[in-house]
């Protein structure tokens, strides 16, 4: 008996987790499609869970999520992307009712702050035990946001921003994910420019004269345009706070 109710409970407990988490994302993805569009929110589940299912945690690459992105891909809202790398923060406060991150997008909602990953053998999705971000590579939820952040820089149109920090030595770190994968998706011909907003707190550490800003700025193709601003953070915040949602420009 004790173990007839040990293998139930556990049997309910890991469905829960799957349901739960299914339940979630399908509600975030439909609360966050407008009725008119052709996004069907179980169909997009399914091609997400298609990535990870079944496999070594260790074993996803962001390839994995090339059907998922055609599914639901990021719909680009030109001269108001907001990239950013070491300021997620200040990044989200600032692009509120303005800006468009990969985080407003309908997945990056959806998934921003989540964890998942499947188990050979399983048909189950978890959300703990799953490896960290550094832990191996191609995780489910690393190679995530390397595909989709692909795909948001990819179709980045206009003038776009990104916000660094310019209280780190290194404010274009090579290792982030906006250096190694977003930088080399710009297309000229659809990105005019990219304005780099150095935001510092305290501690102003980096200028725009910094090494690796120059890196950036030969990073981009031709074609694109760079520039380069100074501001503090209480600055950055004040400004949005006496402007509200509104578009204005507070660099
Ligand atoms: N361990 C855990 N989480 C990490 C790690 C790590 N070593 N490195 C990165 N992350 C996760 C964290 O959630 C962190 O907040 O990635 C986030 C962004 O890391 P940053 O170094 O601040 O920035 P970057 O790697 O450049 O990624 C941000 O990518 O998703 C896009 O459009 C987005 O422009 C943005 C950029």
């Amino acid at each position: 008996v004790v173990v007839v109710v040990v293998v139930v409970v556990t049997a309910v407990v890991l469905s829960n987790r799957t349901d739960t988490f299914k339940a979630t994302f399908i509600q975030e993805c439909e609360r966050r499609t407008p009725e008119n569009t052709s996004t069907d929110c179980v169909e997009v589940w399914s091609a997400f869970e298609q990535a990870y299912v079944g496999r070594d945690p260790c074993q996803v690459p962001p390839e994995a999520y090339d059907h998922l992105l055609s599914v639901a891909p990021p719909q680009p809202a030109c001269n108001r992307m907001l990239f950013w790398s070491g300021t997620k923060e200040v990044a989200h406060q600032v692009s509120e009712g303005c800006y468009q991150t990969m985080e407003d997008s309908m997945l990056g909602s959806v998934l921003d702050g989540m964890t998942w990953c499947g188990k050979e053998g399983s048909n189950e999705t978890f959300t703990s035990g799953c490896p960290g971000w550094t832990e191996c590579v191609n995780n489910p939820v690393r190679s995530f946001w390397s595909r989709a952040s692909a795909e948001f820089a990819a179709v980045a149109c206009g003038d776009a921003v990104v916000l660094l920090n310019g209280s780190r030595d290194t404010p274009f770190s090579p290792t982030s994910t906006f250096a190694k994968i977003e930088v080399q998706k710009f297309k000229p011909g659809k990105m005019k420019s990219l304005t780099v907003v150095l935001v510092t707190k305290d501690k102003v550490v980096a200028n725009c004269e910094n090494a690796s800003l120059n890196k950036l700025k030969k990073q981009l193709k031709p074609g694109i345009k760079y520039i380069c601003k100074e501001v503090t953070e209480s600055k950055l915040i004040k400004c949005k706070k006496d402007h509200g949602k509104s578009c204005v420009v507070c660099w």
